[in-house]
């Protein structure tokens, strides 16, 4: 739902909101006009010839007649580099300090008049003119970067000549040194300040691009022009529509040659412009892929991770942070619904699981919960007793998720609190210093600058309210952040101020990273709150890094065919960039769908981290039930083989944690050299040990499914086939076909009494296999012990054996 949409709606309610929609987007546009740099006469820069090196811990420094560059290769692999003055920090995605040096990387000489960098895993080569190549420790080219171009203003006659590195916004704080040279940064260090460039990268001709976010048009990223610029779309989304909510500068590109992961530090405005390459194009010659990226501003810096897709997002969680692990009960089925409209309705919907069996984790609240859709606070009248209701449901298994929007109704106690932190209040201000007003659910609204880390503090500790309320969870929305306009962009003028923590800076630079502040605020403060707890929340916006903090959603995606497919994509696209825990609204926000889709949908959604249903105040019910007795049966049996599988779930939520990788994966994870895999993206993997066919199809009673080398086994015949190849299978309405790898281990809810019991499948004759399995170690912080175990066969049967060659008796063996 957007402006558009809204001024649409709000017709029928009366046009007040509709008007104040209306002012607020004129007042942004003026606040642009007057606030924002104009942009005069620009000259074009690139770096020109390589005129000195010089050596630093992990690589060095090269310059170029107009401008520098410094290349650093870190201890684990990972490359950084940076043109003019930008460093690895302050950044919003990378943690602490960064990575240290490899204290074995230096720069020396390389062909053709250059300069490289060579480590165990990967070698940076920069030409005399400022071209960057990532190769493989054989030596074949994995990415190569052409020397970047900036625009930057002309200075007027009788100003100082401006050089490499200052901004051109005129609104950051600059080194402002006159030429290229290290003291040329802007943005506290994050490079230079605000002049456009663009960086044209190559990759092998067999290359496929994946992530920069969730994109509705992915998992694999064809040819076209993706923004990155977070965006709640006009009403709804199917896959056609690109930016979405939570975009990010990083791409995993896999090629024969290698897979690498690739993350340009910046959060300003851009655009990215892929290509595929092609094989033998042309005269017989191939035709590399290509990926422009023009950024607005911000500094031009660069990390590459390069390795397997494992690897590469190892090193991704270890640089920008390891993904929270959600309370065990997130992993469970939750529901959620705009316009529950009153306790009464909750306890009857609850109740309505109840009494089918059909286990039930959560119910989240919506807008409609609070006293006029202001944020902490509850209408009084429908919800008159919100502790004794969560009380009463927690009994029941069954926990309360609150959402929280950022925007504060001026005016309210919220807004008056806030005006007290720090010396100038907590809202974001225009560049005259007036409080920037927008409009959203409550009204008029103020929005907190969550890049202040005042601000940060004073909003965690709002969760207080919450908890006492007895909620359990929290739903981030509307922050990319969304102000309804009838026309313009439905956020913040671009001029609009930000503290950048301290650095400064404006909305053309703020903008990206003000949901990932916002989860920050939120996870911080319930840490400190509750600081036996791991704090539950998911946010509908967010930058790299975000995972730090929990997961997201798929925000409205339209209730379709094409949306149950782009749930999917979002979720893989997500899992790519480094954010593991996501899943979308099941059913489509919007409409009524139909029993079979409600159906596909359930069973998509329940092997994704997050399953959870949710709608529109104007959409249909959502309840299995509601679809009449065949689906509810089916609706149950999904449900049912969810919670069968939750401590694999578990196990799936640590190791993500710990090693970075997704519990939803693609098929060429662990093949990557299978190209056909890489272009195959209805199916998916969970963890090792699974690959779930959804059907994503009107109609469809059975599907294809392309397998990775290997035996799998049909989990529901036992039937075992041979990988690499397709196979049809069966997937009448009340079957999602699933498979399970030979030799692999979860584990799984017992049937009776609901401990963990192991699941094992057959390894092929003469082969081997295991897994590793970590328990739920309660709701706080602790690790969990990582239990690992092999399977092997011993004359005719199937044994499975500690780490230390014990047995492991109860196991169930699948696949004889
Ligand atoms: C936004 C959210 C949606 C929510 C609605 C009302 O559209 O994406 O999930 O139900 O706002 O809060």
């Amino acid at each position: 739902m957007d402006g558009r949409d809204l001024v649409r709606a709000v017709k029928d309610i009366g046009s007040e909101r509709g008007r104040r929609a209306w002012r607020a987007a004129w007042r942004h546009r003026r606040a642009d006009a007057v606030g924002l740099p104009r942009r005069g006469a620009e000259r074009a820069r690139v770096p020109g010839l390589l005129t000195g090196t010089e050596s630093r811990p992990g690589g060095g420094v090269l310059r170029f007649a107009r401008s520098e560059l410094l290349v650093r290769v870190m201890a684990g692999g990972a490359v950084f580099w940076g043109w003019d003055g930008a460093g690895p920090t302050p950044s919003y995605a990378v943690v602490g300090d960064g990575p240290e040096p490899d204290p074995r990387a230096a720069l020396e000489p390389d062909t053709g008049g250059g300069w490289r960098v060579v480590s165990e895993r990967v070698t940076v080569a920069v030409s005399r003119h400022g071209a960057v190549e990532v190769r493989t420790p054989g030596g074949t080219v994995l990415r190569r970067e052409a020397p970047p171009r900036w625009w930057e203003p002309v200075p007027l006659a009788g100003e100082a000549a401006v050089g490499a590195g200052s901004a051109s916004g005129g609104t950051h704080p600059t080194g402002g040194a006159a030429g290229a040279g290290p003291g040329a940064v802007g943005s506290g260090g994050r490079g230079s300040g605000g002049g456009r460039w663009v960086q044209r990268s190559e990759v092998a001709a067999d290359a496929r691009f994946f992530g920069l976010g969730g994109r509705a048009a992915g998992p694999r990223l064809r040819d076209g022009a993706y923004r990155l610029w977070n965006t709640d779309p006009k009403g709804g989304f199917g896959p056609g529509v690109d930016p979405l909510y939570l975009t990010m500068p990083v791409q995993m590109v896999v090629a024969d040659a290698g897979t690498h992961l690739v993350f340009h530090d910046n959060s300003w405005d851009g655009r990215v412009v892929l290509r595929e390459g092609e094989e033998g194009a042309g005269s017989g010659a191939d035709r590399p892929g290509t990926s422009e990226l023009r950024m607005e501003g911000g500094p031009l810096r660069c990390w590459v991770l390069v390795g397997t897709p494992a690897r590469v997002l190892q090193g991704w969680s270890g640089l920008t942070g390891a993904a929270a692990v959600p309370p065990e009960w997130a992993l469970g089925y939750q529901h959620a619904r705009w316009g529950f409209g009153s306790a009464a309705e909750v306890r009857r919907v609850v109740e309505g699981y109840a009494s089918r069996g059909l286990a039930l984790s959560a119910v989240h609240l919506d807008i409609d919960h609070y006293d006029g859709h202001r944020v902490f606070t509850v209408d009084e009248e429908a919800f008159p007793d919100l502790p004794g209701l969560a009380g009463e449901l927690r009994e029941r298994g069954v926990r309360l998720v609150s959402i929280v929007d950022p925007a504060v109704k001026a005016g309210d106690a919220v807004h008056a609190s806030g005006l007290a932190v720090g010396a100038a209040g907590a809202f974001v201000r225009d560049a005259r210093g007036e409080e920037v007003r927008g409009e959203v659910w409550p009204g008029e609204c103020a929005y907190p600058d969550f890049t202040d880390p005042a601000v940060r503090e004073w909003w965690g500790g709002l969760y207080e309210e919450r908890l006492a309320q007895g909620f359990a969870g929290f739903w981030h929305d509307m922050n990319e952040p969304v102000s309804f306009a009838p026309f313009g962009d439905a956020t913040l003028p671009r001029s609009a101020r930000h503290a950048m923590d301290g650095a400064g800076g404006d909305h053309r630079e703020g903008h990206n990273v003000y949901a990932l502040g916002m989860a920050r605020a939120g996870w911080e403060g319930l840490v400190r709150l509750r600081p036996a707890e791991r704090p539950f929340l998911f946010s509908r916006s967010g930058w790299a890094g975000m995972q730090r903090y929990g997961g997201t959603w798929s925000g409205d995606v339209e209730t379709s065919w094409e949306g149950l497919r782009a749930s999917l994509a979002l979720v893989l696209g997500l899992g790519l960039c480094g954010v593991p825990y996501s899943g979308p609204d099941v059913g489509g926000f919007g409409g009524s769908p139909s029993p079979e889709l409600y159906v596909r949908w359930l069973q998509l959604g329940s092997y994704l981290p997050l399953f959870r249903t949710h709608s529109a105040i104007w959409a249909g019910r959502r309840e299995p039930w509601e679809f009449g007795p065949e689906v509810a049966r089916q609706a149950a049996e999904v449900m049912a083989e969810r919670e069968r599988l939750r401590p694999y779930f578990v196990t799936l939520a640590h190791l993500a944690r710990r090693t970075g990788a997704p519990y939803v994966r693609p098929l060429w994870w662990g093949a990557t050299e299978d190209r056909r895999l890489r272009d195959c993206e209805d199916a998916f993997l969970l963890g090792d040990a699974l690959l779930v066919a959804p059907v994503l199809e009107c109609g469809a009673d059975r599907r294809a499914v392309r397998l990775p080398r290997g035996r799998w086994y049909d989990t529901a015949t036992g039937a075992a086939y041979e990988g690499p190849g397709q196979i049809l299978l069966d997937a009448p309405q009340g079957r999602i076909p699933v498979l399970a790898r030979a030799g692999s281990l979860l584990p799984v809810r017992a049937a009776s009494g609901g401990g963990v019991e192991l699941e094992v499948w057959a390894p092929a004759r003469g082969r081997t296999g295991g897994g590793v399995v970590i328990r739920d170690p309660g709701p706080g912080f602790e690790a969990g012990t990582v239990e690992r175990y092999t399977v092997r066969w011993a004359g005719d049967e199937v044994v499975v054996e500690t780490e230390t060659g014990a047995p492991v008796s109860g196991v169930t063996v699948r696949g004889l």
